[in-house]
């Protein structure tokens, strides 16, 4: 498999507004070569950005919107319809504004939720509504587009530099407490769940995530900086601003 690729944009209100016709066509393109797609949200700001220029975007509704598998990396364990959960932050941005097919739109259980303020539970619960997904290999679906922020230390999704979570090999998705990116408690999909992927798209801006963004491309240890090992099966692809890039060798 050859090794990411990376896309540098002027700056970051360029990179989301490029990113979300990048998506609409990677998800155009699955939905002609499969008759579905399956896309995998993030949390952050950049994740947020992206999802506002998709809703923003005249060729939106080039997607079948009824057809899309929609899946979240992480969210942060918090009661339905917290301004804080990634869910919430995804509704007002994209999925509120788009004919989703509810039952294609596969949240993490709130902490108000079935299973309490009970995270490992619903950890439990979402690693079963992975492995209900298509072509549910290993307990997870193929993703088509896996999306991601990546945090100052290198962290994606809510798995954490020499954590529990970046240690774990054999769950798909896992509780994650005491998260140094509040709030606190948050439910993640792994490392080996986000690999299921068939493309990660790894998306950040600002001079901040410069240092992370060059260990990452230089090989650092997963361990050490996650967002390392998230790598998809097809396609690894960083989507960076200038700012960004800014240490990587010219
Ligand atoms: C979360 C996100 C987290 C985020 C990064 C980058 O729930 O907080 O999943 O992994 O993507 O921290 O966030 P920004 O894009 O805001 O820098």
């Amino acid at each position: 498999m050859t090794g990411p690729a990376v896309v540098v944009h002027r700056d970051g209100g360029l990179l989301a507004a490029v990113t979300a016709a990048r998506l609409i066509t990677a998800l155009v393109d699955a939905q002609a070569a499969r008759g579905t797609a399956s896309l995998v949200l993030t949390g952050g700001r950049t994740g947020a950005a992206v999802l506002e220029q998709v809703r923003a975007s005249p060729a939106r509704d080039a997607v079948d919107w009824s057809r899309v598998d929609l899946y979240w990396g992480d969210e942060r364990f918090l009661p339905s319809g917290h301004p804080d959960r990634n869910e919430t932050q995804s509704r007002a941005a994209l999925l509120d504004h788009v004919p989703v097919d509810p039952a294609r739109v596969h949240a993490v259980e709130p902490s108000d939720g079935r299973f309490g303020d009970d995270p490992d539970a619903a950890a439990a619960a979402y690693a079963e509504v992975l492995a209900a997904g298509g072509e549910a290999a290993g307990g997870v679906p193929a993703f088509d587009v896996l999306l991601l922020g990546v945090g100052e230390e290198g962290h994606v999704a809510s798995i954490f530099p020499d954590s529990p979570a970046v240690h774990e090999g054999a769950r798909t998705v896992v509780a994650v407490r005491d998260c140094p990116k509040p709030p606190p408690t948050r439910v993640s999909l792994t490392l080996p769940a986000i690999r299921r992927a068939r493309e990660v798209w790894l998306m950040t801006t600002g001079e901040a995530k410069a240092d992370a963004v060059a260990a990452a491309l230089a090989g650092a240890s997963p361990t050490d900086l996650p967002a390392a090992g998230a790598t998809g099966s097809d396609r690894t692809l960083w989507l960076l601003d200038a700012a960004a890039a800014g240490k990587l060798p010219s």
